[in-house]
């Protein structure tokens, strides 16, 4: 795992800096990475976006968009088709880069400089709307590819294989109410439990920062609900942003609530004053 420096951890990345090498390049090169990966959350925030612009031909995607999410936020992000939810997360995760503006990933981590998968790379995961697991291998396997595409990525110096490994992707599975599908070939799956899965990689991972598009869409109702309660439970373990249109869904874990409107922030706060906001209701919620 990598290093994330907090507050009240202020000699992590020091210490991982001053391990006595054990005469291998090759490891003096990972601990460097280890320590040049440090997302430094100090200041409380894990996401600063400002005056992002976005054109496709001429059109205005993203408008001045500027927003902060907290390192334990649990952030909605609503508005109506095309306002620019998707291209928000296109631009967090390097895909689409913004005619102007500024990303920053933590205090330090200049996203608008950083390759797609240098950026997935230091702890931002994502998951789009259609599941994206490998349907011909288990649910057990899906959550050990994601593990072991991390340990390689990161160079980690702490990975362990073996039984902590097992135990990792067990408490994964229990995480993502997959405990009892471990042997299940993940293409047998129904929806709702892919999401949960693509989840689950994303979570074996441990990323910083979770974006999630649409995360409900095509659940059942009882998905929905389950799914509402796991990401109450991942609050305050990673900073999560979560799109999507299901107001009954939005409604049991919303905390603060972002309202995108034309690429830009419409309305921001608690869900009862967005609600009651004469132009959030015109623009979106009134349809
Ligand atoms: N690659 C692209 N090329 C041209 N136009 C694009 C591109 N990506 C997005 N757009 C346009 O930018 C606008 C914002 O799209 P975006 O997908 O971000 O909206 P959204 O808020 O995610 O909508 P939805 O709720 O329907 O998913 C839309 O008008 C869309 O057609
Ligand atoms: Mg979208």
């Amino acid at each position: 795992m990598y290093q994330v420096v907090m507050q009240d951890e202020p000699v992590a990345a020091a210490a991982v800096d001053e391990t006595p090498l054990a005469g291998a390049g090759g490891r003096d090169a990972a601990f460097g990475r280890v320590v040049s990966d440090t997302v430094d959350l100090s200041h409380g925030v894990a996401l600063y976006v400002e005056d992002v612009m976005v054109s496709f031909d001429g059109f205005r995607a993203l408008n001045r968009l500027s927003l902060t999410i907290g390192r334990d936020e649990l952030r909605c992000v609503i508005g109506p088709n095309g306002a620019g939810k998707t291209t928000m997360m296109d631009v967090i995760t390097g895909k689409t880069r913004p005619d102007e503006g500024r990303v920053f990933f933590g205090q330090s981590h200049d996203l608008l400089r950083m390759s797609e998968p240098r950026i997935a790379d230091l702890g931002i995961g994502r998951k789009f709307q259609k599941p994206t697991v490998f349907e011909a291998m288990s649910v057990f396997d899906n959550i050990e590819l994601a593990l072991k595409a991390e340990k390689s990525a990161r160079a980690s110096v702490r990975w362990r294989l073996g039984h902590a490994q097992r135990e990792r992707i067990e408490e994964v599975l229990a995480q993502v109410r997959l405990a009892g599908h471990a042997a299940t070939i993940a293409g047998t799956l129904s929806h709702g439990q892919k999401q949960w899965l693509e989840i689950g990689m994303l979570l074996a991972q441990d990323p910083v920062l979770l974006l999630l598009d649409e995360p409900v869409a095509g659940m059942t109702d009882e998905e929905t609900m389950r799914t509402a309660e796991l990401l109450l439970e991942l609050e305050g373990k990673h900073a999560i942003v979560v799109v999507e249109h299901d107001m009954e869904f939005i409604a049991q874990i919303a905390r603060t609530v972002t309202v995108l409107h034309e690429g830009s922030v419409l309305a921001e706060g608690r869900l009862d004053d967005v609600r009651a906001d004469d132009r959030v209701i015109e623009v979106y919620l009134g349809r």
